[in-house]
This record gives C-alpha cells, sequence and structure tokens, in this order.
C-alpha cells in the first residue's frame, strides 16, 4: 500500500448511525412541521450538527432566534443518543472489524476523522473505544466538513503529511474536505461516485486490496 496511514471517516463509513441521524432529525422535521426525507438528509452527511439544522430549516417557513436553534439541536441530540444507545459491538461489521485488523497489522496508522461530536460515545459503544491511533472530531474543530481542518488535525496526530494518508469518506462534503486537504480520498457508500476520489468502494475491505 503506497500509504503510511488512513483517516476513516465515523458515520456511514466504520458504521451505520445515518438511519438514527434520519429518524432523529425526522421527529424534529415532523414537530416544527418542515418536509424532510431520506433525500434531503443525504444533504447532511458529514457537515456539522448546527449546519444540518439549518438546512433542515431551510424548508420550513419560520425564522428563528439562536437560542431556539440551540434547542432544537439538543432536542435531536437527545434523541439521537438515546437510539445510539442501543448500539452495541454486534454494530460493527465484519468487513469493517477484519479490514481494520489487518491494516493495523500491516503496521498501517489509523485515526478517525469525524464531524461528529459524538465521535468518543459511538466508538465506545461499538468497542473500539481506544483502538484508532488518534481520533480528530467534532470535538476539536471550527470548521467542519467541507472544510479539511478534522482531516489535517488527523494527520496531525499520527505524525503523518497529508499526502502519505488516504481518507476514507462516504459524504460529497468528505470527498471535498479531503481533496482540499491534500488527501487522497476512497468513496464509498452515497459519495461513491464522486469524480474527486481517487478510488471508489463498495465495502471498506476493499482497501486491503490495494497496493
Ligand atoms: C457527521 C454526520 O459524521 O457528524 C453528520 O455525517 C452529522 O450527519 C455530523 O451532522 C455531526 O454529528 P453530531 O453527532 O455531532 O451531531
Ligand atoms: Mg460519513
Amino acid at each position: 500500500m503506497k500509504y503510511q496511514g488512513i483517516i476513516f471517516d465515523l458515520d456511514g463509513v466504520i458504521c451505520s448511525t445515518d438511519e438514527y441521524h434520519y429518524r432523529a432529525w425526522k421527529a424534529l422535521a415532523e414537530r416544527l412541521g418542515i418536509p424532510f426525507d431520506r433525500e434531503r438528509n443525504n444533504l447532511l452527511r458529514g457537515v456539522s450538527r448546527m449546519q444540518s439544522l439549518e438546512i433542515i430549516l431551510e424548508k420550513g417557513d419560520k425564522t428563528y432566534t439562536d437560542e431556539e436553534k440551540a434547542a432544537f439541536a439538543e432536542e435531536k441530540n437527545t434523541l439521537y443518543r438515546q437510539l445510539l444507545g442501543q448500539m452495541s459491538a454486534a454494530d460493527l461489521s465484519d468487513d469493517v472489524k477484519t479490514t481494520l485488523t489487518a491494516l493495523r497489522g500491516a503496521g498501517l496508522r489509523l485515526a478517525v476523522g469525524s464531524s461528529s461530536k459524538n465521535t468518543p460515545f459511538i466508538l465506545e459503544r461499538i468497542g473500539l473505544g481506544s483502538f484508532f491511533d488518534a481520533v480528530a472530531d467534532g470535538n476539536c474543530i471550527t470548521h467542519s466538513k467541507p472544510h479539511p481542518e478534522v482531516f489535517l488535525k488527523a494527520a496531525e496526530m499520527i505524525e503523518l503529511p497529508p499526502a502519505a494518508c488516504l481518507v476514507v469518506e462516504d459524504a460529497h462534503a468528505g470527498v471535498e474536505a479531503a481533496v482540499a486537504g491534500g488527501f487522497d480520498c476512497a468513496a464509498m457508500g452515497d459519495a461513491k461516485e464522486d469524480p474527486r476520489a481517487a478510488y471508489h468502494l463498495t465495502q471498506v475491505s476493499e482497501l486491503g486490496f490495494m497496493s
């Protein structure tokens, strides 16, 4: 493999929290009388909680104060965390588990680069609380994806330059962030066909076949 480190997005790459994000946002949108569906949910991939809320509110016809918006985000997060509470090590797929083990065995440095402030909680739930060499997340950045900050921070934490790292992403905003930071990107899921990505994966285990 031509890389020395791999930086993984969390939601949609390491684990499938997408459905929980969707259900929690959907509940809030319904309460506020705002249309929201799975297609619209895809626009929220990779972007921060508050930016996600702004995207949802765009479809409504009311304006809200910053205090109201903060309360809405908190309401969504409370429901989201209740749903996350159901997760366990069984939610870590064999595909991801065997790939992470193989990449670690091959001597690669492995990091997480996620916009989510719930990253430590999720990693703990799925049994990866102390697996990664570094975790850069929504708690340590000022700019969310598509800004490259979270990936640059992760690379710095594993002491590698961007050119020596591969980013794995399922969000268009994440592919954009990786490329902006000077990283090659392997895209999958919703962003699989993104032309800015160097690789297009159907599943994470395809990383193990890269030379
Ligand atoms: C990203 C998700 O990983 O985290 C986004 O793809 C989400 O959909 C963002 O908005 C922030 O998550 P959290 O957990 O901090 O609300
Ligand atoms: Mg993602």
